[in-house]
Formats: C-alpha cells, structure tokens, sequence
C-alpha cells in the first residue's frame, strides 16, 4: 500500500474519534459549569485539556489548588469532568462522606469496570475490605515470621550475589517479585506462593486490569456488555487461577462441611480462611473465593511495588541514609528479634517510607467517589455537586505544600521520625501507617486503605532487610531516575536499574 491511502485511513480514524468523543461528551454527564475549569472548557476545546492530563495532570492539578485554595476546580479527562477539591475542610467532607452519598465503590467499579476485568461478585458484593481490616491485619503479627522468611528467600534467589562484585538489577520488576512472592506467602502460603505460573498471573493482573479497563470505558455503555468480556482477559485468567487455588479452597470447604463449623483443628491462618469466615451465599462457592482472592492480590501487588520501587530509588539516591538505617534496625534486631513488634520501634525506616510516600505518592489524586444522591452532594462551604459528578482530592499538590511540610520538594528521609522525637504527645500521627487530612498516600476517612497495616510492616521488613544487608547505589551518576506520570499516576521508573552488592562494612 503506497502512503496516501494509510494517510487518509489514520485522518478518518482521527476524525471518527474525535466526532465520536464529541457526540458522546455532548450528551454525557451532570452539568459542571458554575465550577472553575484548568485548562480549556467547552465542549471542544475541552478536549485539549483531556489531551494535557494524560501526561501533564500533576502541573493541572497544582495550576488549580494555587488558583482555587480551599475551594474546587475542574479538569477534563478524556470521557468526563472529573472535579478536585483543595483544602482541608472539603477533603474532610469526601472522606467521611457516607457511601450512599458519595461512592467509592460505583467510583472504582467504573473506573476499573470491574464487572469485565475482575468479576462480578466483587462488583456486587464487597465483603473483602471488612477481611483485610480486621482478620487479615490481626494476623499481620503471627504470621510475621513467613513474610520474613519469604522475603529472606525471594531476596537471595533474585540477587545471587558474589563477592564484592556490584549487581545491576532492574528494580521495578525485582520488586515486583519481592511484593508478589512475599504477599501470596500471607495470603496463600508455601509453596503456591513460589509457583512461577502462579505468580505471573497475578503480576499480569496487577499489570494489565487499568489498561483493559481504560480501553472498555472508552467504548459507549450500550456496547460494554458484548465487548469487554473479548477486551478483558478475565475468563482466562479465572481459568489459570482456579488450576492453582481450586483444590486449595475446595479442600476447606470440604473440612469446613465434615466439622460441621468454619474452625477445625490445624486450619490454616491464611487470606482463604479469612474470606470463608465472611463470605456468605455465593460468595461461599469455590469460584467465588478463588475470584476474591486474586482480586485482593491486585488490590495489593500493584500498589505495594509502585511504593516499594519509589523507595528503592529514594534510598539508592541518597546513599548516605544507609547507615543510620542500618544502625537503627541492628540495635532493634539484636535486642528483639525480627517481629511486628521490632518493626513498630524503627521509627527512621517508618519515616523513609513515609517520606518516600509523601514526596513519590503513587496517585496525584486520591480519595475518588462518584456523587450517588439523587439530589446532589452538598459540601460545608455550600457548594452542591450534581448526581453523578466525579470526584478526588488534591494530593500531590497537599504533599508538596510549604505551608503543611517545609522544604517541601526536598527528600528529608527523618522527617517524620524527627517530628515523632520533637512531639510526646500525638507523636503516632507522623507514623507511615496514619492517614491524616494532611497525608493522603492511603486514602483517609470511611475507605481508607484496609491493607495498609499489612503494607507497612511489610514495605519496613523488606527496606530493614535490603539496608542490613546491601549497599545500593544509582547505576549511573544522573540522580533519581524520573517518575512517570500518567494520568493521575506517579509511577516509577520502570526499567531503571539498580546496584547491589554484599554489604562490605
Ligand atoms: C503501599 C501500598 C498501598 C497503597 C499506597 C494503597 C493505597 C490505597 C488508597 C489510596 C486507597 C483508597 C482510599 C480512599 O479512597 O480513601 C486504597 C483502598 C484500598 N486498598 Fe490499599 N493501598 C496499598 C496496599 C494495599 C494492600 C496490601 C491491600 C490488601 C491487602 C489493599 C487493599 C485495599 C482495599 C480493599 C481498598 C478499598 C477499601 C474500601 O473499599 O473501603 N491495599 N488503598
């Protein structure tokens, strides 16, 4: 084919998106004009914002909580207006707004159209939060001594080390690794939690579900039904993990029918038990419980290694925090031992993890609902949002305000550490694990992240266990590999590399 016809093909495809865009915005959505826009408005030039958010929605962001200071603003996203409130007192409202009024769960159900690319038990029914915050993380201390051990296991296999020789190892997906091996040996146990086929798919979960569910949004709601079970790969990977987890879950429901209650002598404290505790009518079937327990690694694993991978290049760009660290988590575990409990008094790999958190937070917004009351959300300054708008707050731009941190664009890695010596009382505020008005990194309020005190402890243990036993440094003199943002995603450097070696002093 010569290149005049594959031209006017790429024009007409163009023109069709964007008259199809158009004509989908013209008829779409609750009316926002009385709200201040950055960017462009009008259903247009709209459009050229929606371009600018895809990589620039962080300088957006911060354009409209300097313009709009405790107040909100709009931006457009490719399909929608998406509002962001600045401030605290409305952040407030978000966070401790009841579900039927503001929804995170319709909010992420759609932004993930969960239906097609998780399942629909966990659109319908989502019991697991309820499990992560209360059975899961009473458990975090007694089964401690797993995720330490697998987190010894996954570091010596994926860094076979010699000598004093350095390593160049990719972080990301070393992590990624670390994350996925080290959560499934808490969810799930040896020696699925090793299988290579097992934890492919739950990385390609992790990686591909926000993707397929981008492209499945894209499409009209009228044709979601019949395309996106052909865009998302949800039957096989449901296949791939019912071979795996099918006979793991059958047999406790078999043990739980012959003992004639959910305990018996010898059951295993693990994510299956936790779940089969809760779940109730389908929820109780063998499908359903493998589904849940993929969804709660995907939950995990992406958000988890995003933060880990940050933290990774923060201490390999700032190599000279590797000896107070080192010092703190020896004079901890010398004295007690590795447990939850030591992990708790390591108050400086806390801080680095809270700061790494603050400075690299995985989401430039957070706290996202969607208004759900029929007759619109009204906030404490008056405002009334309209049924159906799209809400987040301003994170990043909370993160780095001079006002709530100061210096704040600089890494101080003691920072919060040093708040927690200056402050007696209320000192528990500055720990990684506490969601504030002023830290959002884990969401706060009526959703925060149920999994972060697993999180934490675990990001701690694997940052304790890489000081103690490695030097770490950039792979070239040109300082922290960039983040990626994308959307409203601060991701980190994918294919950044890493060195490591044996610890020498
Ligand atoms: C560093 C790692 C993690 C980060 C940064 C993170 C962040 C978040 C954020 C920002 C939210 C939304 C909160 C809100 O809107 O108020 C959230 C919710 C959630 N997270 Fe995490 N998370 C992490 C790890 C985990 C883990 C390990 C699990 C599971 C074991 C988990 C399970 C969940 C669930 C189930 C929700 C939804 C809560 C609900 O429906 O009320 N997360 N997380």
């Amino acid at each position: 084919m010569d290149t005049a016809p594959k031209v006017q093909i790429a024009l007409g495809l163009a023109a069709s998106a964007v008259l199809y865009l158009l004509v989908r915005n013209a008829y779409s959505g609750p009316n926002l004009d009385f709200i201040p826009t950055v960017g462009p408005s009008g259903s247009i030039w709209s459009y050229l914002g929606a371009f600018r958010y895809v990589f620039h929605a962080k300088e957006m962001f911060q354009e409209g909580y300097k313009r709009y200071p405790a107040s909100m603003f709009r931006v457009a996203v490719i399909d929608r207006w998406s509002v962001l409130v600045s401030g605290k007192q409305l952040i407030e409202d978000v966070a401790n707004a009841r579900e039927q009024d503001l929804s995170f769960h319709q909010s992420t159900n759609e932004f993930l159209q969960t239906r097609y690319t998780l399942g629909r038990g966990i659109e319908r029914d989502p019991y697991h939060p309820t499990v992560i915050r209360t059975s899961l993380s009473r458990n975090v201390g007694n089964r401690f001594p797993d995720v330490r051990d697998e987190i010894v296991c996954a570091f010596s296999e994926l860094l076979p080390l010699q000598g004093e020789e350095w390593m160049a190892v990719p972080a990301y997906d070393t992590m990624l690794q670390v994350i996925c091996r080290t959560s499934n040996r808490f969810f799930v146990g040896l020696p699925l939690c090793r299988n290579p086929d097992y934890l492919a798919l739950n990385i390609g979960v992790a990686m591909d579900v926000v993707m397929k569910a981008q492209l499945i949004n894209f499409l009209p709601a009228f044709l979601r039904p019949t395309l996106g079970p052909f865009i998302s790969s949800l039957n096989n990977n449901m296949r791939r993990a019912s071979k795996h987890l099918t006979p793991l879950v059958a047999e406790r429901l078999k043990k739980m029918e012959e003992s004639g209650g959910k305990d018996w002598p010898g059951r295993p404290n693990d994510l299956i038990s936790w779940l089969v505790d809760s779940a109730e009518g389908d929820e109780l079937s063998l499908t359903a419980l493998v589904q849940r327990v993929i969804f709660v690694n995907f939950a995990a694993i992406r958000t988890s290694t995003d933060t880990i991978g940050h933290l990774l290049f923060d201490l390999a760009a700032n190599p000279s925090y590797l000896q107070p660290l080192r010092e703190e988590v020896e004079a901890i575990v010398n004295e007690e031992g590795w447990t939850k409990v030591s992990m708790g008094k390591m108050h400086k790999v806390d801080s680095f993890l809270r700061e790494s958190q603050r400075l690299h937070g995985i989401g430039t917004q957070s706290l996202g609902r969607k208004v759900v009351k029929p007759d619109g959300f009204t906030f404490s300054d008056g405002t009334t949002l309209p049924n159906g708008t799209y809400v987040h707050a301003t994170t990043w731009s909370l993160h780095h305000d001079p006002e709530l941190y100061s210096n704040p664009d600089v890494f101080d890695g003691f920072r919060f550490a040093n708040l927690r010596n200056a402050e007696e009382v209320g000192a528990a505020k500055h720990q990684a694990v506490t969601t504030s008005l002023d830290y959002l990194a884990f969401g706060h309020g009526i959703h925060a992240c149920p999994g972060r005190h697993f999180a934490v402890i675990e990001l701690k243990a694997i940052l304790a266990h890489i000081v103690i036993n490695y030097d770490v440094k950039l792979a070239k003199d040109e300082g922290r590999p960039p983040n990626q943002y994308i959307a409203s995603a601060c991701l980190p450097h994918a294919s950044a590399k890493v060195l490591f070696r044996k610890r020498q002093s």
